[in-house]
């Protein structure tokens, strides 16, 4: 795999870390806190990938390459939920992923829990009953326990190495923010968010953030709030985090900074319905780019329930939109202070943006390319690679080039290499997704890239259409059931906002494996509708978990002969 392999990734980690470490570096204890906070991460991805990288779902796959084939060899259709498995999965080579059965049981569960909660948007109660049923993630226990291995000779020796190379500066400024009560929101239906201006303490170990008033504005009133800091305000795993506000004596009380920092901060879990492309994007890193692009990297995130596969396999959205080492919150035995605290992610929609509530009124185009960009991806004003190939050329050469993701496990085409066969014939040059996953997100991004149509059944693998040029074409296949509208809002509504072009393939119930189940007179068949009314369960249970596709190639050509003319347009 290429130069951006993580595994070996120990090496160029720490180099990219120091350089970070060295710019926010306001006085030594801020060093250490960094550093400290940098090793936690550090051991605990190596750890977690080494010995539990197989079992640690989703995201350790992709995102760690060759040195871990062994072990993706036992894990490979762990695909998580939906998708295959997702943004790293691999192209080309495709993989037999028959006969294994390492999944873990809540994988199926994860594809469960994104489309119930989807589904049935701002439904606490689903979203309970989900939560219920999911299971911990065997890695997260694991990878907590191995931070016990920092060692402090490590420790030592980096900060040795910081001092010495003159990155130990002052913080003055730190005093001139103003200070400001704490406010805590809770009143929009996706979030709470926490605004903490003036002297924060932050002690992750506690799970708390603390406001200490300047003296003169102290008060025989204290105030505390307990809140989620994810962006979905009801999901059960995502745990709380504190933020008290102190009064008089309480503040006369607060426990020391041990470290400083001149930059905000803001809290946020990565735990919750990760590991789903899909929930990765929608619940973390779209939020994370609403609260903190405008930023411009000078930002520190302190991460409650860190997921050291994400921070891995996200690491270059994540370092771009903040300069700083990303802290281990749960694990932080100190008192870090800064000048403001954010607790929470702010999200306006499922995988969308409100221009009108987003700072600098980004949208979700913005957003598009800005993922492009920091993947080194052509620029926006480069047109769909089939009409940059063909430009120059009098007769066109180069065929459209199209992606066809398949499923590992829900809603997957039964008869894939027929579709192949059919797209090829429709005059383009496939470039078939099975589900593995040995390739990093930027190697998989570069081949999304050389697309001009992304097409999928409805589910996570959609995702990749971040990675997709302006104009390129999206093509849905939407499943039996009255699932149009949620392909809609999960995926088609999103893909025109980010300027894609977006098309959508409603399955016959005859191209439905229900169909040669149930039978054509059985209501999951014949009448969705009486389905879905008879709770969210049942819908999901049929139409997301239990179908798979049989697409109709004779009745699928014309779709594809308008997709060709659509790119030649
Ligand atoms: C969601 O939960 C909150 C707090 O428990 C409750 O006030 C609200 O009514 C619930 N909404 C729905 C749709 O169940
Ligand atoms: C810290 O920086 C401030 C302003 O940037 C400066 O006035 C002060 O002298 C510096 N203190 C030290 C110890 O360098
Ligand atoms: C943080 O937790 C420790 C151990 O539980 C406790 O002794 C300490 O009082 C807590 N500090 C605050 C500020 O809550
Ligand atoms: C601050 O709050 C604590 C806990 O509520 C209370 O015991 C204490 O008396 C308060 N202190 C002042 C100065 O009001
Ligand atoms: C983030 O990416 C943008 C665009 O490539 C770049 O200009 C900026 O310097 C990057 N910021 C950081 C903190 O790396
Ligand atoms: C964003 O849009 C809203 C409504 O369209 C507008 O009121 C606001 O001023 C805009 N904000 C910025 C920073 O441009
Ligand atoms: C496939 O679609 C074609 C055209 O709509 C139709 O004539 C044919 O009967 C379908 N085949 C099956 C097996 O349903």
């Amino acid at each position: 795999m290429g130069t951006d392999s993580p595994s070996p990734s120990t090496a160029p980690v720490a180099l990219g870390a120091k350089g970070a470490v060295r710019a926010v570096a306001q006085h030594h204890q801020a060093v250490v806190g960094f550093l400290l906070g940098f090793l936690l991460v550090l051991l605990l991805y190596t750890t977690v990938s080494s010995q539990f990288g197989s079992q640690n779902a989703i995201g350790v796959l992709q995102s760690t390459p060759a040195a871990r084939t062994g072990q993706n060899a036992m894990t490979p259709q762990t695909s998580p939920s939906p998708m295959p498995n997702n943004m790293a999965k691999g192209d080309h080579i495709k993989e037999d992923n028959k006969g294994q059965q390492s999944d873990t049981p809540n994988k199926m569960e994860e594809d469960h829990v994104q489309h119930g909660i989807n589904g049935i948007e701002k439904n606490n109660q689903t979203e309970a009953k989900l939560d219920n049923e999911k299971e911990k993630n065997p890695g997260e226990a694991a990878g907590q326990a191995s931070v016990d291995y920092a060692s402090d000779r490590i420790e030592e020796e980096l900060i040795r190495q910081e001092i010495h190379q003159g990155g130990i500066k002052n913080d003055t400024n730190i005093e001139q923010a103003t200070p400001r009560k704490p406010i805590c929101d809770l009143s929009d239906p996706r979030y709470d968010v926490c605004e903490i201006s003036g002297d924060a303490r932050a002690l992750g170990a506690n799970r708390t953030v603390l406001y200490v008033p300047p003296a003169s504005e102290r008060g025989a009133d204290s105030q505390e709030w307990s809140i989620r800091d994810q962006s979905r305000k009801y999901l059960e795993y995502v745990g709380k985090v504190t933020i008290r506000s102190l009064n008089a004596s309480q503040a006369a009380a607060a426990p020391e900074c041990t470290s400083r920092h001149a930059v905000p901060a803001v809290v946020f879990a990565m735990n919750g319905l990760t590991s789903n492309p899909w929930h990765d994007f929608s619940d973390v890193l779209i939020p994370l780019f609403i609260t903190t692009r405008a930023l411009d990297g000078e930002v520190q995130f302190l991460v409650s329930d860190l997921q050291p596969w994400f921070v891995d396999k996200y690491r270059l959205i994540l370092r771009n939109l903040s300069r700083y080492d990303v802290v281990d919150f749960n694990q932080d035995g100190g008192v870090r202070c800064y000048p403001h605290v954010t607790v929470g992610l702010r999200s306006h929609r499922d995988l969308g943006i409100d221009p009108a509530r987003a700072p600098r009124n980004y949208t979700m185009l913005d957003f598009r390319l800005y993922v492009r960009e920091i993947y080194s991806l052509p620029p926006p004003d480069v047109d769909v690679p089939y009409k940059e190939a063909n430009r120059a050329a009098a007769e066109q050469q180069r065929k459209p080039r199209l992606m066809l993701i398949n499923r590992g496990r829900t809603r997957k085409f039964v008869n894939f290499p027929e579709i192949v066969a059919a797209v090829q014939n429709a005059g383009f040059e496939v470039v078939p997704v099975e589900p593995r996953r040995d390739l990093s997100v930027e190697e998989f991004s570069r081949v999304v890239d050389s697309c001009d149509v992304l097409m999928g059944a409805h589910g996570a693998g959609l995702t990749n259409f971040f990675f997709l040029r302006s104009n390129a074409v999206m093509l849905q296949v939407v499943p039996w059931g009255h699932m149009e509208h949620s392909s809609m809002v999960f995926y088609g509504g999103p893909a025109r906002e980010m300027r894609l072009r977006d098309v959508e393939y409603s399955i016959a119930a005859t191209e439905s494996t229900l169909y040669d189940k149930y039978g054509k007179d059985d209501p999951v068949v014949s009448d969705p509708e009486s389905i879905h009314k008879q709770g969210w369960q049942f819908g999901m249970r049929y139409y997301w978990i239990e179908q798979d596709i049989r697409l109709n190639v004779t009745k699928f050509a014309p779709m594809l002969h308008q997709v060709l003319q659509m790119l030649r347009e």
